[in-house]
């Protein structure tokens, strides 16, 4: 039986809703051990240069009081280097950062960025963190994290899921993100890549990508916090975790015992 698709929860926004106003409320450590106890897998944080949400105690906290896997997000530089080697978190996924976006725009460049990248690979992978590059699903940024060595790859989703809010589920443009999407999971798994995948996904947007075989796991994290204001954190991961797993079970079609 194959594993159940992993939920990495990203709480990146609640530390975004505690820094509107300083102090400590609402708590990202809170918030990762009510993921916890929703379901999800594990946590992501994305400590970002300008520390615009996840802070470095944020970071110290979480390394330090969660069960779950924490996979830290973070820029190639020499700063984001020493703090991943200090906390020694399950798995840290290298993000391309601008200081001026809203959030990652696109995926990070490996072709392009071998040489700078290589260091960062090796130097997590021996401290045995488990490095991912967050890359468009394009065959020659899999086969640079092939060359790098990295052993996992996060297929970045928001093309997908802005066509789909633009035009529609159907539309040419949502089809075509979606197809790429499918072929990069596939060309991930043929180069002995764990493939994961996220960035914009929405109840509505998740199920063709949860229906991706050789997809292992999805981030998300900001559609969660808002829907929290709703329905509550526990609720939206809950539904989330049913939605995913609804949407892998029935691309795997009905099973014989
Ligand atoms: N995966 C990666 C690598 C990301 O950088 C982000 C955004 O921080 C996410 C997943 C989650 O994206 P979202 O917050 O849009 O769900």
């Amino acid at each position: 039986m194959p594993e159940r698709l992993r939920l990495g929860v990203n709480i990146d926004h609640v530390a975004t809703i505690r820094n509107a106003r300083g102090g400590l409320h609402p708590d990202p450590l809170r918030a990762a051990l009510l993921a916890a106890a929703a379901g999800a897998d594990g946590i992501t944080a994305h400590l970002r240069e300008d520390r615009r949400h996840i802070s470095d105690d944020d970071i110290a906290a979480l390394s330090e009081k969660i069960a779950l896997p924490l996979n830290l997000e973070m820029a190639a530089t020499d700063e984001m280097l020493q703090i991943a080697l200090r906390h020694r978190p399950h798995a840290a996924c290298i993000v391309p950062e601008k200081r001026n976006e809203v959030t990652t725009e696109g995926g990070l460049d490996a072709a392009a960025q071998m040489n700078s990248l290589r260091r960062f690979v090796d130097e997590l992978g021996m401290a045995e963190i488990r490095v991912s590059l967050f890359v468009d699903a394009e065959g020659r940024q899999l086969e640079a994290a092939k060359r790098l060595g990295a052993p996992v790859v996060e297929l970045h989703t928001g093309a997908y899921c802005e066509a789909w809010i633009e035009h529609g589920p159907e539309a040419e443009q949502t089809l075509a993100e979606l197809e790429r999407l499918r072929s990069g999971a596939a060309m991930a798994e043929e180069l002995g890549l764990e493939c994961h995948a996220g960035h914009g996904l929405t109840f509505d947007t998740v199920p063709p990508i949860a229906a991706i075989p050789n997809v292992v796991e999805l981030n998300i994290g900001h559609y969660l916090v808002g829907e929290a204001i709703f329905s509550g954190l526990d609720s939206a991961i809950k539904r989330m975790r049913a939605v995913m797993d609804k949407a892998r079970a029935e691309a795997l079609g009905p099973r014989t015992a």
